[in-house]
């Protein structure tokens, strides 16, 4: 295309492939995700931090041979000729940022984050280019109370956007079982990542896809039927002691990061339409030691926006959308009013009175006929109308009117 004709192209609206426009109704949802995410969080006295989405790409290139690191992230060199990344996860993230000031930091921390998050992946039902992620982690402890507490955390979550016990399923593994699978079985010990990784993709491969990549990198036969240790045994058993009943051992569940050292879990929809995990996390005790220094035990969660909207849509959990206004005044003027300026200033005083009072008020400034305001009003979804017009300006008493009822009251601002 030429120069020319690619100027007068018009240019698409489209957003950039596999991310979202947010919409007010869009963003109505998406702040109640937040909302309810922070709320439970903060029950359980998880502190808010942040970053930039800019990091050195070596954060993610130190633990390499991940599919996220190798075909997933969006890398660019910077004008100083660094290579920059835009995170994928927010876990190395917060452990640089815990490492850096481990000395000052009052341990066990409890820290939440919703950060967005890139990924180059092909975008399909839940999965998407830019997503968010309520991430929750605990450092500092290495018993099993901060697993159960993180997967308590991670169920409460759900308990809080109405879900019932059914609509979901809490599966758990164990690294160490995974790593008793392959073991002394490897053609070099470097490979358990690999194999780790392959078993958490082995459900979405073609048949033979999976022995076949096994056979690449083991040379004695695998048992992939292996029974839950103690460990496990007894997550499980505390976590149906408070309640949690909808949780299973799941032998094939692997997850895709290397820096998993322990118990790794994923939360699922049980309903076969929405098919990615809604949570995914686990322990991870050694990723801290990547910036030096002693290794930080550590555990925590994932949870994103995309699949979690699917679900509350599926279920018919989403709240109704909120009217932008409680209050739509509607400005009456009359044909050559020498009055307008007194009018539209009243107007503008009863808005500013009201909004004292934590109401939320929007102002029509169309000057269209009544009737056409009252409509604007109406498909907002505004519940209640004043008109003000010169008799109003005179008299000092306004009237509400609902909408719905049809029910007039008088109210004498103050
Ligand atoms: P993850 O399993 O990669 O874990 O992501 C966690 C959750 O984020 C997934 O279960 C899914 O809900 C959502 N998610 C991930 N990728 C996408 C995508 N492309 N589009 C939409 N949603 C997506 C982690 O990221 C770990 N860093 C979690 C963690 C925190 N582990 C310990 N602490």
């Amino acid at each position: 295309m030429s120069e020319k004709t690619e100027k007068t192209k018009k240019l698409s609206t489209e957003p950039y492939k596999g991310v979202r426009d947010f919409y007010p109704a869009d963003m109505a949802v998406q702040s109640y995700i937040f909302d309810t995410w922070k709320k439970t969080a903060e029950s359980f006295g998880y502190e808010e931090y942040g970053a930039s989405v800019l990091e050195p790409a070596n954060l993610y290139k130190a633990k390499s041979g991940e599919e996220i690191v190798n075909e997933q992230t969006y890398t660019f060199t910077d004008r100083g000729e660094r290579e920059v990344t835009l995170r994928p996860e927010m876990t190395p993230t917060l452990a640089r940022m815990v490492a850096a000031r481990k000395r000052e930091l009052v341990f066990p921390l409890r820290w939440y984050s919703i950060p967005n998050l890139f990924r180059y992946e092909q975008p399909q039902r839940g999965r998407v280019r830019e997503h968010w992620q309520l991430n929750v982690d605990l450092f500092g402890l290495d018993g099993i109370e901060a697993d159960v507490e993180v997967i308590s955390l991670a169920y409460k979550v759900m308990k809080n956007f109405g879900a019932k016990d059914e609509d979901f399923e809490i599966r758990v593994n164990s690294r160490n079982l995974l790593r008793k699978i392959f073991e002394g079985k490897l053609i070099d010990e470097n490979k358990l990542g690999a194999a780790v990784r392959l078993l958490d993709r082995k459900g979405k491969m073609k048949p033979g896809e999976f022995e076949k990549g096994i056979q690449e990198i083991t040379n004695k036969p695998i048992d992939l039927d292996i029974k839950e240790d103690k460990e496990i045994s007894t997550l499980i058993k505390v976590l149906k002691e408070r309640g949690i009943e909808n949780i299973k051992f799941d032998p094939t569940l692997a997850r895709g990061f290397d820096y998993y050292t322990g118990i790794v879990f994923e939360i699922f929809d049980t309903n076969p339409l929405n098919r990615r995990a809604l949570f995914g996390g686990g322990r991870y005790d050694d990723l801290t030691s990547l910036f030096g220094g002693d290794k930080i035990p550590a555990v925590g969660f994932g949870m994103g926006d995309v699949t979690i909207r699917d679900f509350l849509e599926t279920r018919n959990l989403l709240p109704k959308t909120k009217a932008p206004a409680d209050y739509y005044i509607c400005i009456k003027l009359e044909d050559n009013d020498s009055s307008a300026e007194k009018v539209i200033s009243f107007a503008e005083k009863i808005a500013e009175n009201l909004r004292t009072k934590s109401l939320r008020i929007a102002i029509d400034f169309t000057y269209k006929k009544i009737g056409d305001q009252i409509k604007s009003a109406d498909k907002r979804g505004i519940p209640n109308i004043i008109v003000i017009g010169p008799e109003e300006v005179k008299s000092g008493k306004i009237k509400v009117k609902n909408l719905k009822t049809g029910e007039e009251t008088e109210v004498t601002p103050r």
